[in-house]
């Protein structure tokens, strides 16, 4: 609710009702097809969503800024043929790691396009990125300045821009919270280290260009991007006044959320956008700079775009002390393939999306009980199958003739979810598929066989 106060007064009162539900979902006969062709759990991806968010992102961003660019969290998810996309689409691609950096090189995007971020870059991922050629390099940390100057030499080397905390506290997740001064990235600017910063990097014949901050995920409330916007381009004003120094790049970072669960109303991408361009651009206003203003949404872009395919394999219904019953729904994939909810805590949404087939039934309750009318929802804890109290997904409306073999969709697993995948219990990771704009399904990787589990191993 916060945030709609706050925009009603930006926007002149404008202050909209909930917004349309733009999650992408399966269809029946698509699950049923998918689950018998690729088996699951299995990360499944709609082409035409994440297009469609990249372009409204991009169009959103021009029209408040021609000098826009956006730049994709490559983090949120790097499988090869999303990063393909989103470079087609007219993103640069934010990586960070040496590892992000080479999965955008093999998905085709020129290293000339990507940002290297990292709050400890190795040595040798520095060499690495400036070995292929890396456009922009956010700089961390006072070793990384003195690492980038020893390793580049005499070349001009690439274009630097210096990571900024903003000192701003969004609100979100404490672990996706990296905006506020107490922070592990980047310079702080409260107290000075900033200023310092871009003196070295100055002084150190670095090719500095500007300026960079990202204050946090999933936010509903975009008060701190608008903050940690307006504060960086404060800052980037003063190191004109006071170093002579004028950028050419200002980056806000991402951000912005999306819908997990009913409750969750974020702003859609065209309010969200002008909102922190206009807010920079009214501190840069009488500065004389005139920056690209570049943007990196992760989630926003690729989180609605995808959902998560399971089985359902038990259920079982447990008496507590108190004679209070619990239902446990446990499907086929788990804390391996979304670690989010222990992570975080995070909530989502559960459909059904297939009943079981008629034909594999063999236990009934009676007669077509199973497949009877509609008897309404009931409310049940979906769990893994790992060694954890793995509430996967707490609290959730299952429809009460949930059986055996019912196959659910989790909405919204797009981002943060193939991307934080492990092998916990030796789970192979599931497969990436993803739904081609003519309705076609394209594996984007194979779901881990036996031997890629094992390849590393010795005995
Ligand atoms: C530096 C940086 N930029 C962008 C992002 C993307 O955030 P989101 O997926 O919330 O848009 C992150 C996420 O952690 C980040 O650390």
């Amino acid at each position: 609710m916060g945030w709609r106060q706050a925009g009603a007064i930006l926007w002149g009162g404008m202050a909209p009702a909930t917004r349309a539900d733009s999650r992408f979902r399966l269809v029946e006969s698509q699950a049923r097809e998918l689950a018998e062709k690729f088996g699951t759990p299995l990360y499944v991806i709609d082409e035409r969503t994440f297009r469609d968010r990249i372009r409204r992102y991009r169009e959103a961003s021009l029209k408040a800024n021609p000098k826009s660019q956006i730049c994709y969290a490559s983090k949120a998810n790097s499988t090869l043929g999303l990063l393909k996309i989103a470079y087609e689409e007219g993103c640069w691609i934010d990586v960070a790691s040496e590892g992000e950096l080479r999965a955008a090189l093999l998905a085709g995007v020129p290293a000339e396009k990507c940002v290297f971020h990292g709050n400890n870059k190795l040595r040798s991922e520095v060499a690495y990125g400036l070995e292929v050629g890396v456009g922009i390099f956010v700089i961390d940390n006072f070793e990384e300045i003195d690492r980038l100057k020893e390793l580049k030499g005499d070349a001009v080397g690439p274009q630097c821009v210096l990571r900024l905390a903003p000192g701003v506290d969004p609100k979100t997740h404490e672990k996706i919270r990296v905006g506020q001064a107490d922070t592990k990235f980047g310079f702080n600017i409260t107290d000075g280290s900033a200023l310092e910063a871009a003196k070295r990097c100055l002084a150190s014949g670095l090719n500095l260009v500007g300026v960079h901050c990202h204050v946090g995920s999933q936010l509903i409330d975009p008060t701190a991007q608008r903050q940690g916007g307006e504060a960086i381009a404060e800052f980037a004003a003063r190191l004109k006044t006071d170093l002579g120094f004028e950028i050419s790049y200002i980056n806000v970072g991402g951000g912005l959320g999306v819908k997990y669960v009913d409750a969750d109303d974020p702003m859609t991408i065209e309010e969200y956008c002008p909102l922190v361009l206009d807010a920079v651009a009214r501190i840069l206003e009488g500065s004389g700079l005139d920056p690209i203003v570049a943007q990196e949404p992760g989630r926003a872009l690729v989180g609605e775009a995808g959902v998560t395919l399971y089985e359902v394999g038990v259920i079982k219904t447990i008496e507590m002390a108190d004679g209070a019953r619990r239902t446990y729904v446990s499907v086929d994939g788990g804390v391996s393939d979304n670690p989010r909810p222990a992570l975080y805590s995070a909530q989502y949404t559960v459909e059904r999306v297939v009943k079981r087939d008629p034909a594999w039934e063999y236990v009934t309750d009676g007669p077509g009980a199973a497949f009877g009318a509609p008897l309404g929802d009931q409310v049940v804890t979906v769990s893994g199958r790992h060694c954890e109290t793995d509430r996967l997904f707490a609290d959730v409306s299952l429809p009460k003739d949930l059986a055996v073999g019912d196959l659910l969709q989790v909405l919204s697993t797009g981002a943060y979810n193939s991307s934080m995948a492990s092998n916990y219990n030796r789970f192979p990771r599931p497969a990436v598929v993803l739904v081609q704009l003519d309705g076609a399904f394209k594996t984007l990787a194979e779901r881990e066989s036996w031997d890629d589990l094992f390849r590393r191993e010795t005995v």
